[in-house]
């Protein structure tokens, strides 16, 4: 079979094919601040990394109706150009799906999603406590993908500090224990993948 997206008039069907078969993703849990310095966190999983020097992440929050409004994690880092990606894990998967409730802009998700705020070196942003990593990130660039429903705001961010769970980072060999980061991957809707049966391939 082959469709082209021209095929299909509700963009969420074009949406549900790229979500259903570009996984498992790992998530960006995203905190930040708005402008008078309340909290706000969600869940992004259009997540990667955009560069490894300068180290940057980039995700994508989707615009939510055909003029083009923006979340309230989008709206908040074009205010005050900094984030935290939190990465999430076994034993902070429920919170993070808690937290991607839509609650009114300058209403926290840290208290309904019952996580804790924990202060950040070098942004105003909290980070999440309960993390095993946190990327500080300073916006570097913005790339705007259409401008209706479902349209993309890419948001790329410059890591300026990483926040590590004790033991999780060796520095001296430069490994991540995979056993105590527990990764999780998304899958479409509500699945989620554990990151248990591994398989090794020799490199070419
Ligand atoms: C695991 C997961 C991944 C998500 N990924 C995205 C995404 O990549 N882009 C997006 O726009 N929304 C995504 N969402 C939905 C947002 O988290 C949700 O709209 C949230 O309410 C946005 O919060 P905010 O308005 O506080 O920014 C995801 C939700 C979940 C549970």
């Amino acid at each position: 079979m082959i469709v082209t997206p021209s095929d299909f008039s509700a963009w969420r069907d074009v949406y549900k094919i790229a979500a259903g078969s570009i996984l498992p993703r790992p998530i960006a849990w995203v905190s930040t601040v708005n402008a008078a310095g309340t909290p706000n966190l969600a869940p992004f999983s259009f997540f990667t990394v955009a560069s490894a020097n300068p180290l940057t992440l980039m995700f994508t929050p989707l615009m939510t109706d055909d003029e083009g409004s923006l979340k309230d994690t989008p709206r908040n880092i074009l205010e005050t150009e900094e984030f935290v990606v939190n990465i999430t894990n076994e034993s902070t998967a429920a919170a993070m799906s808690r937290s991607a409730k839509a609650m009114a802009p300058g209403q926290s998700e840290f208290g309904y999603a019952q996580v804790t705020p924990a202060p950040s070196k070098f942004v105003k942003a909290p980070r999440v406590a309960e993390a095993p990593v946190s990327y500080e990130c300073v916006l570097s660039q913005t790339i705007q993908v259409g401008n209706k429903h479902g349209s993309g705001l890419v948001i790329m961010g410059e890591v300026v500090a990483i926040h590590f769970a004790d033991g999780i980072y060796d520095r001296e060999t430069g490994y991540i224990d995979l056993e105590l980061l527990q990764p999780i991957g998304r899958l479409s809707g509500s699945q989620y993948a554990h990151i248990t049966d591994l398989f090794e391939i020799e490199r070419g």
